[in-house]
């Protein structure tokens, strides 16, 4: 039985190879959306990159892969089902974003290891953003050489469909997909937080993890994507100045009443020369530290090849560290830590 229009609130077409010739199915998809304005139609296909711009003119609302996980597509499912719904309602996933008041301290490095680490759990599900809008280098740690920017992304339809945005994203062998930073320093200029605050509620709708790489210090930028936070991660190196600036910042975060669910303090470059030790650092900022990365000659190494040292050494201790910091987002078991005291890799629960 066929039921009546009406009734109908998404349409699936499947588009994988052999299933039916595609353009008739996007002819059909072109028909049946312009027929019934009020139904979403959804492709099942393998190819969503070569197929994404036509299926675009055609008004298809959403792309499925058919390996997507099934609580992937019930997210996409849902989304469709649901229209026009606030987004906040629907969103199931995780907005992680990582600052820090101070440059160098490690933003970048736990940004890319995180989303690599997400991806290989999430893989065409996770997104990395790179917020540091004007010296982002996002895209040299994971050897992307991207054709658009986010400078691309906030002029065009990007920033309110979907489809036109998955178009725009640089994509990473590991399935992890990618808004790179812009090219010049200058392109920066016409991006405001208005135009972050869009992308990010539509990357919330389309991915179920959104990992987010800042500029030091709390930009107007920095602020749109901590409002979107589901966890914040802030960094701080082991050092005096450092930890100052992180009290700052969390005092700072409690004026303006900005709560993310979620906070995680990580100290990064730890060695047995500083000053410093983790037990100050709670001292300092009041609270306990959730995370210690050691400082090693491997993680540059990695950065500067363009591999995340969680991809090219997973059995590294800074790449188990970093997995654990994955586990918490994704909920899977991570790898027990062999090693380290109290807090050395560990995370707090
Ligand atoms: N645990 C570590 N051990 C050794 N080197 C590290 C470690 N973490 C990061 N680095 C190195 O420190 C440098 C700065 O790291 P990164 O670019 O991630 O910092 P950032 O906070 O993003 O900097 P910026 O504020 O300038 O964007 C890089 O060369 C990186 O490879
Ligand atoms: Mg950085």
């Amino acid at each position: 039985m066929v039921p009546e229009p009406d009734a109908v609130r998404s349409v699936l077409i499947d588009v994988r190879e052999g299933a039916s010739p595609e353009s008739s199915v996007l002819e059909l998809a072109g028909r049946f959306s312009e027929k019934y304005p009020s139904v979403k139609v959804l492709l099942l296909t393998d190819e969503a990159e070569r197929l994404a711009l036509g299926a675009l003119r055609h008004g298809v609302t959403d792309l499925l892969d058919p390996d997507a996980s099934i609580e992937d597509l019930r997210l996409v499912l849902r989304r469709s089902a649901n229209g026009g719904v606030n987004h906040s309602e629907t969103f199931s996933g995780r907005v992680i974003t990582i600052a820090s008041p101070k440059g160098g301290v490690g933003k970048t490095t736990l940004a890319t290891n995180v989303a690599v680490g997400l991806a290989a759990q999430a893989p065409k599900s996770t997104v990395l953003v790179d917020l540091d809008i004007q010296f982002g280098d996002v895209a040299a740690a994971l050897d992307l050489d991207p054709t658009y920017t986010l400078g691309d992304i906030v002029v065009g339809p990007g920033l309110t469909d979907p489809i036109a945005l998955k178009t725009l994203l640089a994509q990473h062998p590991s399935g992890l997909q990618v808004v790179c930073g812009v090219h010049s320093p200058a392109e920066a200029d016409v991006i405001t937080p208005q135009h972050i605050d869009a992308l990010l509620r539509l990357l919330k709708k389309e991915f179920r993890y959104v990992v987010i790489d800042t500029a030091p210090g709390m930009s107007e930028q920095t602020l749109a994507a901590i409002d979107h936070a589901t966890d914040l991660v802030l960094v701080t190196s082991l050092d005096v100045p450092g930890v100052r600036g992180l009290r700052k910042e969390l005092q700072l975060l409690d004026d303006i009443e900005l709560q993310p669910a979620t906070r995680h303090i990580v100290i990064n470059f730890e060695d047995a020369t500083g000053g410093l030790t983790v037990k100050d650092v709670e001292a300092a900022i009041e609270r306990p530290v959730d995370l210690v990365l050691e400082r090693s000659a491997k993680v540059p190494r990695t950065t500067n090849q363009g591999t995340p040292i969680i991809a090219a050494m997973p059995r590294d201790k800074v790449s188990r560290t970093i997995s654990e910091l994955v586990s918490r987002f994704a909920h899977i078991s991570a790898p027990q830590s062999r090693w380290g005291g109290r807090h050395r890799g560990r995370l707090r629960p």
